[in-house]
Parts: structure tokens; C-alpha cells; sequence
């Protein structure tokens, strides 16, 4: 059996993977704005490296810039803004906690003029700890607890996001109850399929969330789920209902659905004008703005979406003569996702040799003339998928770059995997490292601020990592890591 020679480009990497001219570049839109390198070459933000972070906090870590998160929070607020100034005077930016959510984001959200979306009664915890205004929150789920819609009229929350007839008839209870009246948007199933996971795809008809448009998601002849809750709705005194919201799926790059979504609730709300004379003043069009993960996605920046999105709706309101609403939308990881990396310590490495890729026919010709195999390393570190499910379960890609140091050796096919007790427990598929990584050097994965620590667990008993947020070139944690000590003390030892 011949043993092919490590050239750069490996059969065995994925069509989309090109071998990076400079594999010690940090390949762009993938890292927040204050990473780079120091001169000596160690990854730094905003001038602090990695390495200090490490010998302070230790690894795994999450690392965030927090003026690129401002700053990419204020971008979302100023693009819509501008984009819908003459349709509805702007547009209110809700910020998906779901994401990522801790005390000191809530406060950014709101210092940079957002809003907050929440998803819990433990998300609203959060909010409630952080101080922010409950009018300017919003609560989602489809299987709200009584207790959570109580909390919710609590905290005097600004909308409570109801998926069901079932729950508006449960709000409705409880506020009467109360003696108040709960501000409601409902949530529609505008039918549009985006093009992303189908786990992460939730606007089309079979699933859990929302109330269908469909004529004949009723008993009633012609008449909708979505109608008959804005006929309920308004029949009940303790509901204000302020308006329709929709969410079509997450990691979205172009803004066709959006605005096709946007159109379906458009027609929807100037319908029920018609018919019920219900003019709804607020139109939620949700989150799912896609992130780079990678160099091969190529995600919109906010301002072309909100034209995108604008012009529809602007045009949309003109043909069916109606005012526009308030237009708001709730992006998570687009904020979020990419003013993140975590930051892993090398350990154990092996080298495996593969058969070239089997195609649609079979073995490749290359492999059965020659049984040519190819190396492909896997790179463990110190976590794995308790930080990071992504991979896991959406098959998301990951990039990742050595960051200690710079290298000069030739790149090699690796995969950086993790420390748990799965063959799945992969961080990042596949993406060309130094062939000279050794144990001890510290790695980088950007692009882990939405949706890594969020769903984070302590399987195999490994303790969550803290987050860092780095400021004027000095590191706070805002979220402690996990010590032994958590992991034990809820164990009642009977
Ligand atoms: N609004 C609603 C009602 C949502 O359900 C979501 C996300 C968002 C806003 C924010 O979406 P974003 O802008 O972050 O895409 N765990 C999956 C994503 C689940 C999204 C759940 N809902 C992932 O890691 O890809």
C-alpha cells in the first residue's frame, strides 16, 4: 500500500474548505474586530492575549469583545432605523437572549438602545436581575407555565408573544384575574420555508410553534388558527392585542423570506382591518440572520437586509392602502455570534489514514488503483460538545486557528475534537492547522457567542467554561466557570 505524501490540499476535505494562503491570518468576517495578533504573534483582543487569558482564567473560555458586540448591537438598531425611518418612524430591535444571555448583556442591550426577547421564566429572571424596564421586554415559548405568564404581568412585560389558542385563553384567564390587561402579539406560521437546518427552520406548517394561516387550520370552514386568535383576542377585555410576529428559521442569509414573510403578515393584517375593522399598531418579523462560521458562508450585512425587507414592506402597504405598522425584529446570533471565540488548550493528537472520499459510484479510481490513503489528524482538546452542540446537533462546520502562536509548518488536515466519550464529539469538522500543533498550544474557534454556551451541559461531569468580556484592552469575567465544587453540591448524596 503507497502512503500519499502530506500535500497541502487533502482529497479528504470538504469542497468548500480552500487551503489558507497564511494559515497564522485570521481569514475575515469570522472574528470579532478587536482580535488580532500582538507582534509577537499571540492572539490578542483589543492587545490582551490569550495567553494572559489563559494563565488567568484557564481554558476552555469564552472570549468576548464587547465593544464589537456594541457595536454590532447599535448597527442592527441604526440600519433598520434608517431603512424604515419614513415607513414607521424605525424599528424597535428586540435582542433574542436565547442566544446568549447574562446580566451584563442585558445591560449593553439596553445602554445601546435594544430591546430584549426572552424565551423563559428563567430568561426573564435574568432581566429582571439586570434591571431592564419589562416594557421593553418580550416573552416567547409555546408551552408558557402559568407562573411564567404571571411573572410576566409582573415585570409589566411590553408583549407577551402568544403561540396558541389554548394559551390565549390562558393569558386571557390570568390577567382577567388580576384585574389587568396583558399587551399581546400573536405568533403566525406565515408557510415560508427558509433555507437553513430543518431543526432551525420554523415557519412552515408541521411543527410545535405558532398559529397557522392555512384556510383550513380549523373546524370552521375558510377560517385560519391565526384568524380565529385575533377574533378571541379582541373578544377578551383583559387582551390588548398589539399585533401579528413571525419568525421564519435561523441562520439565514438572504432576505427573500424575510420579506416575503413580512408581505403574508402584511396581507394578513390589512384583512383583518377589512373584515373585523382590528387595526394591529406592531408587526414582529423575528430573528435568523445568518453569521460566518466559516469562509464559505457569506452573510448580508444588516443594512442590505433591511432594505431588502423595507422596500417590501413599504411597496406592500402602498397596494393595500394601509398604514404601516411599527415594524420590529429580534436577531440573536447576528449580534452575538461572531464577537465570540472560545479558546481550547491542546492535548492529545493522533494521525489516522483514510481512504479518499467514496463518490455517488463508489470508490474513487484513485483509491482502487492505488489504495491511496490520506492523514488526517484529530487535534483533542480541553472540551468539546458540553461547550459547543452546534456540531453535533445541526452538523455545523467551525473554523479554528492556532493561537499561541505563530507557525510557519506546512498545513495538514485536522480535526479538533473534544474530551467526551463520543465518536460525534467534534468541534471542528474539518479545517487546515500547522502540521507542527502540539500538545499545550492554545486554539482558537470563532464565531461561539449564540447558541455555545447557551446550550452548554456537564455531561462526563465537565464543568461549563466562564465567559470573558474584554473591554479597553482589560478582561472581566461576566459569567464565572463552573468549579467541581457546582458540579458536586447539588448531588443530595442520599
Ligand atoms: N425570535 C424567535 C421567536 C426565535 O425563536 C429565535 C431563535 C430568535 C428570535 C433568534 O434567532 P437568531 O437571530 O439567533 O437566529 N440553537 C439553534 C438556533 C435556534 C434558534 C431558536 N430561535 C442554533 O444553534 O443554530
Amino acid at each position: 500500500m503507497s502512503v500519499q505524501a502530506n500535500t497541502a490540499a487533502s482529497p479528504l476535505a470538504p469542497e468548500w474548505l480552500a487551503v489558507p494562503a497564511d494559515l497564522n491570518a485570521l481569514q475575515e468576517p469570522l472574528w470579532a474586530a478587536g482580535v488580532q495578533r500582538n507582534d509577537d504573534g499571540v492572539l490578542a483582543v483589543d492587545g490582551l492575549s490569550v495567553a494572559a487569558l489563559k494563565e488567568q482564567f484557564g481554558t476552555p473560555l469564552f472570549v468576548m469583545d464587547e465593544a464589537d458586540f456594541r457595536a454590532r448591537a447599535r448597527s442592527f438598531k441604526d440600519s433598520f432605523d434608517a431603512a424604515f425611518a419614513d415607513i414607521c418612524g424605525g424599528v424597535d430591535v428586540y435582542y433574542a437572549g436565547k442566544s446568549f444571555l447574562c446580566t451584563a448583556v442585558v445591560k449593553w442591550v439596553e445602554e445601546e438602545g435594544l430591546r430584549l426577547d426572552t424565551a423563559s421564566g428563567g430568561e426573564l429572571a435574568v432581566a429582571a436581575r439586570a434591571g431592564i424596564d419589562g416594557a421593553r421586554v418580550a416573552l416567547h415559548g409555546n408551552n408558557k407555565s402559568d407562573a411564567e405568564i404571571n411573572r410576566a404581568l409582573d415585570m409589566e412585560l411590553g408583549r407577551i408573544v402568544v403561540d396558541s389558542l389554548d394559551e390565549l385563553e390562558r393569558v386571557a384567564k390570568i390577567a382577567s384575574g388580576r384585574g389587568e390587561k396583558a399587551k399581546v402579539m400573536l405568533r403566525l406560521t406565515p408557510g415560508v420555508h427558509a433555507h437553513t437546518h430543518e431543526f432551525i427552520a420554523t415557519a412552515h406548517e408541521d411543527q410545535k410553534f405558532g398559529l397557522s394561516m392555512a384556510g383550513d387550520s380549523t373546524d370552521q370552514a375558510g377560517l385560519s388558527a391565526a384568524e380565529e386568535a385575533v377574533a378571541a383576542a379582541t373578544s377578551y377585555s383583559s387582551i390588548e392585542l398589539l399585533g401579528v410576529h413571525c419568525h421564519i428559521g435561523s441562520q439565514i442569509f438572504e432576505p427573500d423570506g424575510f420579506a416575503l414573510a413580512a408581505e403574508k403578515l402584511l396581507r394578513f393584517l390589512a384583512a383583518m382591518q377589512e373584515k373585523y375593522s382590528i387595526v394591529m399598531p406592531e408587526l414582529d418579523l423575528g430573528g435568523g440572520y445568518g453569521i460566518a462560521y466559516t469562509p464559505a458562508d457569506t452573510p448580508r450585512p444588516p443594512a442590505e437586509i433591511a432594505q431588502a425587507m423595507a422596500a417590501v414592506v413599504r411597496s406592500t402597504c402602498a397596494e393595500l392602502g394601509i398604514r404601516a405598522p411599527r415594524i420590529s425584529i429580534e436577531p440573536g446570533r447576528a449580534i452575538v455570534g461572531s464577537t465570540t471565540f472560545t479558546l481550547y488548550e491542546v492535548g492529545t493528537l493522533k494521525t489516522v489514514r483514510v481512504d479518499s472520499p467514496v463518490s455517488a459510484t463508489g470508490k474513487t479510481a484513485e483509491t482502487e488503483a492505488k489504495n491511496v490513503t490520506h492523514p488526517r489528524r484529530y487535534v483533542s482538546v480541553d472540551g468539546g460538545m458540553s461547550d459547543n452542540a452546534r456540531p453535533v446537533l445541526y452538523d455545523a462546520d467551525y473554523s479554528a486557528i492556532l493561537a499561541s502562536r505563530t507557525s510557519t509548518a506546512a498545513p495538514q488536515l485536522s480535526r479538533v475534537v473534544g474530551k467526551h466519550c463520543e465518536s460525534g464529539d467534534i468541534v471542528v469538522r474539518d479545517v487546515y492547522l500547522p502540521e507542527d500543533v502540539a500538545a499545550g498550544d492554545l486554539l482558537a474557534v470563532p464565531g461561539t457567542g449564540a447558541y455555545c454556551w447557551a446550550l452548554s451541559s456537564n455531561y462526563n461531569y465537565l464543568a461549563r467554561p466562564g465567559i470573558v468580556a474584554v473591554r479597553d484592552g482589560s478582561a472581566r469575567l461576566i459569567v464565572r466557570g463552573e468549579t467541581e465544587e457546582d458540579l458536586l453540591n447539588r448531588d443530595m448524596g442520599v
